[in-house]
């Protein structure tokens, strides 16, 4: 897990100690339901954590924070501290994107390798990465991707073609730190599995590259909350024929991940990935749609999503919906990681290659396109399960 000391990494550690100890039910994880629990995926015991991270060990305390938020039970806490502090102990430091350098809380190691050229980054990580698959002795390693979100950068001609971006790994050529990740993920034969809006395996390079290696890779930006139940519902307006004149959604959260976005820049692929799906759902240049989010620390994990729907209906009658949803943000993201990984352990074990359009109902902007549609995204994950099933 890239980002290994975030409050996701910090739930998937723990979630998977508590199940494997009979203290959680399974709830969450697609992959414990029929059809999917009919496919030979890796069992939950099979899953050996390991990570990067660029923030100092115990710097962030993100368990306590989570207990405290009611998101992670203590009891759980208490009886993985074991394999938490072996977790711990595996993280390697990452790779700095340009934004990071400087914070505060950096791990030495991982701020020491801040001016290395891309090339030392990416031969570093590739290291890392055997080095773990043969300490752990585990048959494949998948990388998940759950760093911060990145600022947005301009597009570089390199990012477009393999051998360009190859070259320019020797060079000045600009980065964006989770494309660095994929690459030495995809070139250490390991599947890539993007949960943020940053670019990752997105960039038309990697896609190149995965094809290459013969590699699944999927993303980007997991769809857990507000996107999730507007995908959901969507549909509904489309399909009984009423007119959505309006859809605004004002998000508010209060956790590290917020507190990252407050950054413009960081926040713009985020407004997107969670603004595109509408307009191809419903068909309709002339809805008016917007969303906001904002960073308010009191409620920590508890992202609060209020959104209105201005409707028309037959004779011109306009109608509204409002909603309000209250998640827990981690809580919600932790059990689509492990699902993710055991899709993408599958699907490499039975030797597919590139964009794994079976994931999209996961993704808020799937890498392989196609409807955003929850409920035709689903269908087509209970389709490959069931061509899979035993
Ligand atoms: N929680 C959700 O529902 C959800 C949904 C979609 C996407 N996401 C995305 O998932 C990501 C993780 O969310 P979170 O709540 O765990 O965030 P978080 O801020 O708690 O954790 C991110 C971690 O990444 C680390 N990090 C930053 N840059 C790094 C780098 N270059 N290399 C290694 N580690 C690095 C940070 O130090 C931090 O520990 C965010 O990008 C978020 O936007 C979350």
């Amino acid at each position: 897990m890239i980002g290994a000391r975030g409050a996701i990494s910090t739930c998937v550690a723990y979630g998977l100690s508590g199940l494997r100890q009979g203290l959680l039910e399974p709830v969450g994880l697609t992959t414990e339901c029929s059809p999917l629990n009919r496919m030979d995926l890796a069992g939950i015991d099979a899953i050996v954590l390991g990570g990067h991270e660029i923030a100092e060990a115990g710097s962030t305390a993100v368990a306590g924070e989570l207990v405290r938020a009611g998101v992670l039970p203590a009891e759980v806490v208490a009886a993985g501290s074991g394999d938490a502090a072996a977790f711990d102990a595996s993280i390697r430091p990452g790779i700095l994107d340009l934004a990071e350098v400087g914070r505060a809380d950096l791990d030495p190691a991982a701020a020491s390798m801040g001016g290395a050229s891309p090339r030392a980054k990416v031969d570093r990580l590739r290291e890392d990465i055997e080095s773990f698959r043969r300490e752990t002795g585990v048959g494949r390693v998948v990388v998940v991707y759950l760093a911060s979100a990145e600022p947005a950068i301009e597009e570089s001609p390199h990012w477009n073609d393999l051998a360009a971006f190859e070259k320019a790994l020797d060079g000045e050529g600009e980065f964006p730190a989770s494309s660095l990740y994929a690459y030495s993920a995809l070139t250490a034969g390991c599947p890539f599995v993007n949960f943020t809006p940053n670019h990752g395996s997105s960039i038309e390079a990697l896609r190149q590259l995965a094809i290459e290696r013969g590699l699944p890779h999927c993303g980007n930006d997991g769809k857990t909350g507000e996107t999730l139940l507007k995908t959901a519902l969507a549909p509904m307006f489309q399909k009984r024929a009423l007119r959505v004149l309006a859809w605004q959604g004002y998000n508010m959260l209060g956790n590290r991940d917020g507190e990252t976005l407050r950054d413009p820049l960081r926040r713009a692929k985020k407004c997107r990935n969670k603004d595109a799906p509408l307009h191809q759902i419903l068909g309709d240049d002339r809805t008016h749609t917007q969303v906001g989010i904002d960073f308010v620390p009191s409620l920590h994990d508890w992202k609060t999503a209020m959104d209105f729907v201005h409707f028309e209906g037959f004779l011109g009658a306009k109608m509204s919906l409002q909603f309000t949803w209250a998640g827990s943000d981690s809580a919600l993201a932790a059990p689509l990681v492990i699902d993710l990984v055991r899709l993408a352990e599958f699907a490499a074990r039975k030797g597919e290659s590139g964009e794994m359009p079976q994931t999209a109902c996961f993704f808020k902007s799937p890498l392989a396109g196609g409807s955003h549609d929850f409920h035709e995204q689903h269908r087509e994950l209970v389709k490959y399960a069931l061509k899979h099933a035993t």
